[in-house]
């Protein structure tokens, strides 16, 4: 029997329900891991599970507003209930905000996109790191090439995207003394449904298979490495 690469790994992923995280959530029940899909639509989320289950492979669905701090915990509490130990966390979940410049971006929208992308982020990554605490693991956080370089009309976007950065930077460092591995991956502009609500519209966007594949390089990694960033550029820009 072929032995899978996430054979028996528990990995839990904000926002499977679509997009990348649904990738990231199918590659890696592919992989044996049982998959927990989180975001707030049950109905999406149930769908992606469906999925998952019906080519053989183990998947649950707990619904969590990432912004809602009793919905983390809930989270967390819940998994590690069922499964007595978290070996991947993915803080994937996030919004656009849309397109606007700095100087006409409303207060709300900003603090949608903060709360949503940083606080969202921070709230599951502090959680996920809790609960590797003594057994190790890896924690992935999902930044954009937007956290790297600034975008014009994407200011609170490139704001909570260089914060999650940061943030991930900051917890790898706290990491070292407990075997749990902190990076990024920061791909470019990657096919799903956001770029509508983002109003980008490129021609040739990234698939999220290759964000799928840079999640599991990381959660497969050997040998005593830790990868602060991967950083996915287009191939074809046009
Ligand atoms: N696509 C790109 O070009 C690109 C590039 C770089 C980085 N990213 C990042 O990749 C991540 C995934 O985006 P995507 O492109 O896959 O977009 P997507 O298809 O729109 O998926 C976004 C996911 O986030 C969830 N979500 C949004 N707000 C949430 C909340 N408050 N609580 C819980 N879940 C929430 C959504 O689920 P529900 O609606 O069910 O809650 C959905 O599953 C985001 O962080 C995004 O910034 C995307």
């Amino acid at each position: 029997m072929i032995q899978k690469i996430l054979n028996g790994k528990v990995a839990v992923i904000t926002g499977a329900s679509s997009g990348i995280g649904k990738a990231i959530a199918k590659r890696f029940a592919n992989e044996g891991a049982h998959v927990v899909i989180a975001s707030r639509d049950i109905v999406k989320g149930q769908d992606v599970v469906n999925e998952i289950v019906d080519s053989g492979n183990n998947a649950i669905f707990i619904q969590c507003d990432v912004r809602r701090e009793e919905d983390i915990k809930f989270l967390f509490e819940e998994t590690m209930k069922k499964y007595q130990y978290i070996d991947i966390v993915v803080a994937n979940a996030g919004i656009s905000g849309g397109k606007e410049r700095v100087i006409d971006y409303d207060l709300t929208k900003w603090s949608d996109v903060l709360q949503t992308n940083l606080t969202g982020a921070f709230l599951t990554m502090r959680e996920g790191f809790k609960s590797m605490v003594g057994k190790g693991g890896h924690i992935i956080a999902i930044s954009s090439q937007a956290g790297i370089e600034g975008y014009a009309g994407k200011g609170a976007y490139c704001a909570s995207k260089f914060g999650v950065r940061g943030l991930a930077h900051a917890l790898a460092e706290e990491g070292r003394a407990f075997n749990i591995n902190v990076s990024t991956i920061c791909p470019g502009t990657t096919d799903t449904p956001i770029l509508k609500a983002s109003q980008t519209n490129v021609q040739n966007p990234m698939n999220v298979d290759a964000v799928a594949d840079a999640a599991i390089y990381l959660a497969t990694l050997r040998g005593n490495a830790l990868v602060r960033d991967i950083v996915l550029e287009r191939m074809i820009l046009q």
